[in-house]
């Protein structure tokens, strides 16, 4: 139970695939009391069947990361319902379908804006925002992708958003740390998720991913759930502004 009795907020659950939900799974698993956050209105009768379901009774909230007055809004809820909080979990990020399509160099204003605003900016957004429910300390999480650092088939204009996303994580972990809350990511490998459906040639990524990883296999997203958990537990107290690789070792392969 390295989460019992803390309480976490895990934000982007879209579905029983959503990283989000085997990070929420993992936690209240081991003992977590949870808020899950959906994006709209669409997602809202899924999310709240998943979290009545888990182990404990999660909640869930209407958090949409693209304006400040939804953010806002989004937090009067949580502070209501979780007025200190230990852990949060950030599993979000939008590019427009258009932009995984075609080269790089075609990406256009709006649409590098908008991977950024969604994937990026929103972490250092639910910071501002949650660093006063963590008054002792705590944790925050964000979920990245080796796209960050390397040139991935059709994965575009989030590389450089995900990029961004670990700097931040990086400069919220040193602007946090003397209040006690470490800031780290997760690289995952890929994931057959809704998001990852809008990346083209995604099944193939896998099946390189399965070829040459270290592990030969693709992950599990219970796998990032269960790192997730560590790094949102007292185990991990000594540990932020880190990238922890949850891939299988695909990262430190070669062509
Ligand atoms: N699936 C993979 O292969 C993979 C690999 C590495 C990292 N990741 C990252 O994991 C995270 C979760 O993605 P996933 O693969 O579980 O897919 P997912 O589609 O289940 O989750 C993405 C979430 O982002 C939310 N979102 C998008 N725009 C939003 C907005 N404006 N406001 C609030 N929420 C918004 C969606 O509603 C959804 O819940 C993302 O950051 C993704 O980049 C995924």
């Amino acid at each position: 139970m390295l989460l019992g009795g803390k309480h976490g907020i895990v934000f982007g659950v879209a579905n029983k695939r959503s990283i989000a939900y085997a990070c929420a799974r993992s936690a209240s698993a081991a003992g977590a009391h949870l808020i899950l956050t959906y994006q709209n209105d669409r997602l809202e009768k899924g999310a709240r069947e998943l979290a009545a379901g888990l182990p404990g009774e999660a909640v869930a909230v209407r958090c949409d990361v693209s304006t400040d007055a939804a953010l806002d809004d989004a937090f009067a809820a949580i502070g209501e319902q979780m007025p200190l909080v230990d852990f949060a979990i950030h599993s979000i990020a939008y590019a427009d379908r258009s932009e995984l399509d075609g080269g790089f160099t075609a990406t256009s204003r709006q649409g590098f804006a908008t991977a950024h605003e969604v994937s990026s900016y929103s972490l250092t957004a639910i910071a501002q925002r949650l660093a006063p429910l963590m008054p002792n300390g705590g944790s925050l999480l964000t979920m990245s992708y080796l796209g960050s650092e390397r040139v991935l088939p059709h994965y575009n204009v989030m590389g450089p958003a995900k990029a961004s996303l670990e700097a931040s994580m990086r400069y919220l972990a040193a602007d946090l740390g003397p209040a006690g809350i470490r800031v780290n990511a997760i690289s995952a490998g890929a994931v057959r998720t809704l998001a990852a459906s809008g990346i083209g040639d995604f099944s193939k990524m896998l099946d390189i991913t399965k070829e040459r990883s270290p592990l030969r296999r693709n992950i599990e997203a219970a796998e990032v759930g269960d790192a997730a958990v560590f790094l949102c537990s007292d185990m991990a107290r000594g540990i932020t502004g880190v990238t922890l690789y949850v891939d299988g070792g695909f990262h430190v392969t070669t062509l």
